[in-house]
């Protein structure tokens, strides 16, 4: 294997994955649920599952916000981390991946934890706010890219002192660099990296990662008031 090449990445992906990241059955069985429904298979890798989960345990967060479910994959590596009585609500467009991700985390014993909304986000997180919902201590923003600088907005207004906000694939290959690029997920995630760059309520950073899905990274913010 040639030293710094995308297949060593991925094999050093694979090391860390083993040590911090090894899957137990309800792990092994949402992957097979998801693939076996024909689920895209974008869910967030084994590490950055554990990644979520140690933020949550970080954060001490009570309350955890998901923008797109899929089939629940990462929102159980969440859930898991939720200090006794949390909760996670996780918004999700398509009926069909809510109601895989419904089975998956009743397998993983976590569905009481956890109430999926379905729905477009952009309906739901006005409602959320409407109902008095929140403040949540950590929001995980990985829904359709082109309205991150919306769900940026929404996850402000639901958000308290020291909340965290996470932004997944703001890398996508390095394609994040286009700047004259008319792909509507490029604008809404270099839009949304300028408004949390600039933000006067947010400290913000983004991270490359590379590993089993490539170049890619995420985006972190703490609210500051
Ligand atoms: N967080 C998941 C992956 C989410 S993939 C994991 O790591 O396991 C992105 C999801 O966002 C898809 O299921 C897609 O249906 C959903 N989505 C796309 N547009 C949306 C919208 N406007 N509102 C809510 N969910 C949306
Ligand atoms: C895609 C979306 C994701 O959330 C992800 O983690 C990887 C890929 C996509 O739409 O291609
Ligand atoms: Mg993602």
């Amino acid at each position: 294997m040639r030293k710094n090449s995308p297949s060593h990445w991925a094999a050093v992906d694979r090391y860390f994955g083993d040590l911090f990241a090894a899957h137990d059955e309800p792990l092994n069985a949402a992957v097979k649920a998801n693939r076996a429904a024909r689920l895209p298979a974008i869910d967030v890798s084994p590490l950055q599952g554990k990644f979520l989960n140690v933020l949550v345990q970080m954060t001490q967060a009570k309350r955890v916000l998901e923008i797109g479910t899929l089939g629940g994959y990462s929102t159980i590596w969440m859930a898991r981390a939720l200090p006794k009585g949390g909760r996670i609500v996780s918004l999700e467009f398509s009926r069909k991946h809510a109601e895989v991700a419904r089975a998956n985390l009743r397998c993983a014993g976590l569905l009481r934890r956890v109430e999926i909304r379905v729905g477009p986000a952009l309906e739901s997180l006005p409602q959320l706010k409407a109902e008095g919902a929140g403040p949540f201590g950590l929001i995980f923003i990985d829904a359709d890219k082109d309205n991150n600088p919306q769900y940026l907005e929404w996850a402000l207004k639901l958000s308290r002192r020291g909340t965290v906000i996470v932004v997944d694939n703001v890398a996508r290959h390095g394609t994040v660099i286009e700047a004259k690029s008319t792909e509507p997920d490029i604008r809404g995630t270099r839009r949304c990296l300028e408004v949390m760059a600039a933000h006067p309520r947010l400290s913000a950073v983004a991270l490359q990662t590379v590993g089993i899905k490539g170049l890619d990274g995420f985006a972190m913010a703490v609210v500051l008031r």
